[in-house]
Formats: structure tokens, C-alpha cells, sequence
């Protein structure tokens, strides 16, 4: 989709430049094409010469026929290549066009001895994290960018189609929305700030942003639905799969809400559009994961039941009830109050059928100062929402924000943070409204729809403690 179809290949001027793509997908032969890649395999015969480029256009590789008069020295596995020559249908029944090559030129050699990855080699996805500049030639991570390139297009499609406005939101900001500690402060050089005579450059402490929600929530306050989608940064120093160190995060948030019903139900939708989206557009690369990258979780089946099926609801007290019933013993006791741990999330979504789960209303105690209290009692809870998926855990994290000025002041007063949130108490001055919006990891949404283990797996370069190649 969106690629230019070659209609009428006999009417285009000479050597005309095609993407692998747009090769491969031609309906008719083409006398002087020019493709441009990167050499995948060369197998020499004595008769022909054969080699298959790729441009990262597609997953599968276009194959040249050459006159083995055309090999050299240089044209080897991994070299940059230019072939010009004749497009013409393909006798093997799995390919549709190949390119009989008149002319190859050798863009730039490649030195295989050192070069890390091998031909026709399926490469443990750990083996290609140590050569984060060169993973992306391998088929794995590139069916990964481009499922990635598609999925970041669905989020942005599915938010405009639906009315919302995008907001940049700062990546350098001097609040700590979610109060977790997880920050990384940032520092202009030494030079610079002492000759601005100054202790910080900002004047203030200033960290990379952890979640956009206070900014969004700003907007909100006067396009009523906005959304953003951008890096995010956390100074977890957990070696786990599923965090990283920065990250992308969706985050949506919505004026004149009262329910969190309504919350999840946007949650949701987002959820089974971009996944059905993402599913149609690159059906191939996501075939990669499913097939043969991790067969035995039977992601396709499980998504395409997820996508036929309402997630299901409970409440963070229900959560804590179905824990203590349970046969397993968990190294975390479940017991209200008490956070939900990974083996917890785990479990309830097994108990829960391996699907999506929604756990709600959370204790008052557990979560940060914005959520909304559901002034209940004795087990005082917040209008929480946490949806947690099998293999992962917990993939996005919403709420109702405190609109009242009265609860919010008391609250921040307890936290001694009156001062630094004026602006946002003032928010609750001037035309408060009910609302409320959500963050979802842009990272383990790739994971769980591709049943990628490893979160590090799933971003181009990732950041994590004691790690920042590049
Ligand atoms: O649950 P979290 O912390 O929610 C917020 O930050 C809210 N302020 C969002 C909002 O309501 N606008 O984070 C949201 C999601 C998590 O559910 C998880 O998927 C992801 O962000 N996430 C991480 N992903 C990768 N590495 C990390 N270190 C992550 N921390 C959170």
C-alpha cells in the first residue's frame, strides 16, 4: 500500500530506479531497470551467477541473474551494489520477478572476514544486539523497523482519524509526573554554566521527561482530546526484559470524561486497530515473528482471537482475592495494599484466559498523587487502570485525573509539593473538568503482538543500565 505500482513498465524512460519493492512487485518485464541494494547471497554456477539484494524495502530479496563473466573480486556478501538490466518474470513459481543483470557495480565492498554477520545465517537475536550498527541488515530486526514504521503510522492515524490534536510535548521538563524517583537529571557542561555563572543551566534541577501526562493534561484543558508519541525516559536499573532506560510512550488524554470506562474503552480500540492494521500492512514481516521466530507462543492464533473478543475487567480487590485463592505460592504474598508483582500479573492474566486483563480502582496508597479518589472505604482506592498482557505484564497504565481543587490541594500539601505544582493546581482554577487518559509502552505493545522476548529486541538502539552503544 502506497508504494507506485509499475503499470506499464515499456513506456518508462530508461533505466529507471526501482526500489526491491517495487521489483518485485511489477506486473509486467521492464527492458532497463536499476535496483540498488545490498548483497544478501551470492551463489556462483558455471553457467550463472546468482545473488539476492535487498534494500530494506521488503523482507524478500530480489534475485539477480548474471553472467558469471560479472563476478569480481569485491562483489561479495554485505557489499553495496548497483545492477542494471532486464526485469523479466521468474520462472520459480515462489518469486514473481527476478533481473538479469547487464551491468553490476559494486557501490561499496564489503570486508566479509570481519563483517559479523554470515550469509544465509538465521542469527540469534542476542548475537546481532552486540552490533547495534549492523542488526538492521539482518531479516529479523528488519521486518522488526518496519513493522515499527507502520505501527508508529497506526497510532498516529488512529488519533487523528478520532479527532485528537498531537502535542510535542517537552522531552526536558522540571516536574516528575510520576513521583517514582526514576529520573535522569540533565546538566549543561561545566564550561558553559560557569561561564553563565550559573549552579544549573535551567535555573532550576531539570530531568529527561517520564511521561508526558501533566503537558498533555494542559492541552487537554483546551483541545479536549490530545495525544502524543515520544521518547521517554526511566533511570530503571533493572536488568529486565521489559524495561528500558528510554523508550516510547503513547499517551492519550481526554476532557469531559467522568468514567474510566470510557478511558479503557480508547485503550482498546487503540489496541485492535493498530494491532489489525499493522497485521494487514506488513503481513509478511509479522509472519517472520510469528513462524519462526517465536512459533511456540502461538501469537497469531491468540491474536486473532484477542481482536474477536471484549478484554475483560476486574478490580484490583478482585485481583488481590483470585491471588490469595490460588494454588501457587508466590514469592510476594498477595495482600491488599501491596503492589502487583510480576508473578501476580502473571497469573491473573493465565487465571483470566490468556488475554488482555484490566485491573481497576487500586489503593489510594499505591498510586501517584494525579489519580482521581474514588472515595471509598475502608479500602481507600483510586480511579486506576492498569491492562495487563500475557508474557508482559502490565502494557498500559491510565486514570481519571483529580479535577477537584480541594483534593488535589490537600494531597499535594501531604507531599509538600504545593509550589512546584501552582500551575497544575491553577489547571483546576480556570475551567476544571472531568478527565482522565492513559500511557501505553510503545515497546511492549511490539513485544506482546510479536511475541519478542526481550524488550531490547523491539527499539533500534536500546538504552538500559550499563548500556549505550552508539
Ligand atoms: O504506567 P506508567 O508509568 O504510566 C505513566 O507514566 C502515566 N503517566 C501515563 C499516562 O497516564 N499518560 O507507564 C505507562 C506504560 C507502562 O504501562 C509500560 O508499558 C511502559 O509505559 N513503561 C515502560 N516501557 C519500557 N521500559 C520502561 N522502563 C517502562 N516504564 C513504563
Amino acid at each position: 500500500g502506497g508504494w507506485r505500482a509499475l503499470r506499464r513498465c515499456a513506456s518508462l524512460p530508461r533505466a529507471v530506479r526501482l526500489r526491491v519493492r517495487e521489483a518485485l512487485g511489477a506486473r509486467e518485464a521492464a527492458d532497463a531497470v536499476r535496483v540498488q541494494g545490498w548483497v544478501r547471497s551470492v551463489r556462483s554456477q558455471k553457467e550463472v551467477l546468482f545473488l539476492h539484494i535487498n534494500d530494506g524495502s521488503s523482507l524478500e530479496h530480489l534475485q539477480v541473474v548474471a553472467n558469471p563473466s560479472l563476478e569480481n573480486r569485491v562483489l561479495t556478501f554485505g557489499s553495496a551494489v548497483e545492477v542494471q538490466g532486464k526485469l523479466v518474470k521468474s520462472p520459480h513459481r515462489k518469486q514473481n520477478m527476478e533481473l538479469q543483470a547487464e551491468t553490476i557495480r559494486v557501490v561499496g565492498p564489503c570486508d566479509i572476514w570481519s563483517f559479523p554477520l554470515k550469509m544465509k545465517e538465521r542469527h540469534p537475536l542476542e548475537y546481532v544486539r552486540q552490533f547495534p550498527h549492523l542488526r538492521c541488515r539482518n531479516n529479523t530486526l528488519g521486518s522488526l523497523l518496519r513493522i515499527r514504521s507502520e505501527a508508529t503510522a497506526a497510532i498516529h492515524s488512529f488519533f487523528q482519524d478520532n479527532g485528537y490534536v498531537h502535542i510535542h510535548t517537552p522531552i526536558i521538563t522540571s516536574n516528575d509526573c510520576e513521583g517514582a524517583g526514576e529520573l535522569f537529571q540533565i546538566e549543561a557542561s561545566s564550561e558553559v554554566r560557569e561561564s553563565a555563572e550559573k549552579t544549573h543551566f535551567f535555573n532550576v534541577p531539570a530531568f529527561l521527561t517520564v511521561s508526558g501526562q501533566l503537558h498533555l493534561e494542559v492541552m487537554a484543558g483546551a483541545f479536549t482530546h490530545v495525544f502524543t508519541f515520544g521518547p521517554t525516559f526511566r533511570a530503571e536499573n533493572s536488568q529486565s526484559r521489559r524495561h528500558l532506560a528510554e523508550f516510547y510512550m503513547v499517551e492519550a488524554e481526554l476532557s469531559f470524561t467522568e468514567s474510566l470506562q470510557d478511558i479503557m474503552q480508547v485503550m482498546e480500540d487503540l489496541f485492535k486497530t493498530v494491532t489489525s492494521t499493522v497485521l494487514s500492512r506488513c503481513p509478511h514481516d509479522v509472519e517472520l515473528f510469528h513462524k519462526y521466530v517465536a512459533p511456540a507462543q502461538k501469537t497469531k492464533d491468540r491474536l486473532e482471537q484477542i481482536l474477536k473478543n471484549k478484554f475483560v475487567t476486574i478490580s484490583y480487590s478482585e485481583a488481590v482475592e483470585i491471588l490469595k485463592q490460588a494454588s501457587q505460592t508466590f514469592t510476594f504474598k498477595p495482600e491488599w495494599g501491596c503492589d502487583l508483582q510480576t508473578e501476580h500479573e502473571k497469573y491473573l492474566v493465565k487465571h483470566c484466559g490468556e488475554i488482555p486483563v484490566f485491573v481497576i480502582n487500586y489503593p489510594y496508597d499505591l498510586k501517584p498523587f494525579y489519580m482521581r479518589d474514588n472515595e471509598d472505604g475502608p479500602q481507600h482506592t483510586v480511579a486506576a487502570v492498569d491492562l495487563l498482557v500475557p508474557g508482559i505484564g502490565e502494557l498500559c497504565g491510565g486514570s481519571l485525573r483529580e479535577e477537584r481543587l480541594p483534593f488535589l490541594e490537600s494531597r499535594l500539601q501531604r507531599l509538600g509539593l504545593t509550589d512546584a505544582y501552582q500551575w497544575y493546581l491553577d489547571l483546576r482554577k480556570f475551567g476544571s473538568v472531568p478527565h482522565g487518559g492513559f500511557g501505553m509502552g510503545f515497546e511492549r505493545y511490539l513485544q506482546y503482538i510479536l511475541g519478542v522476548d526481550n524488550i531490547k529486541d523491539v527499539i533500534p538502539f536500546p538504552r538500559f543500565s550499563h548500556s549505550c552503544l552508539l
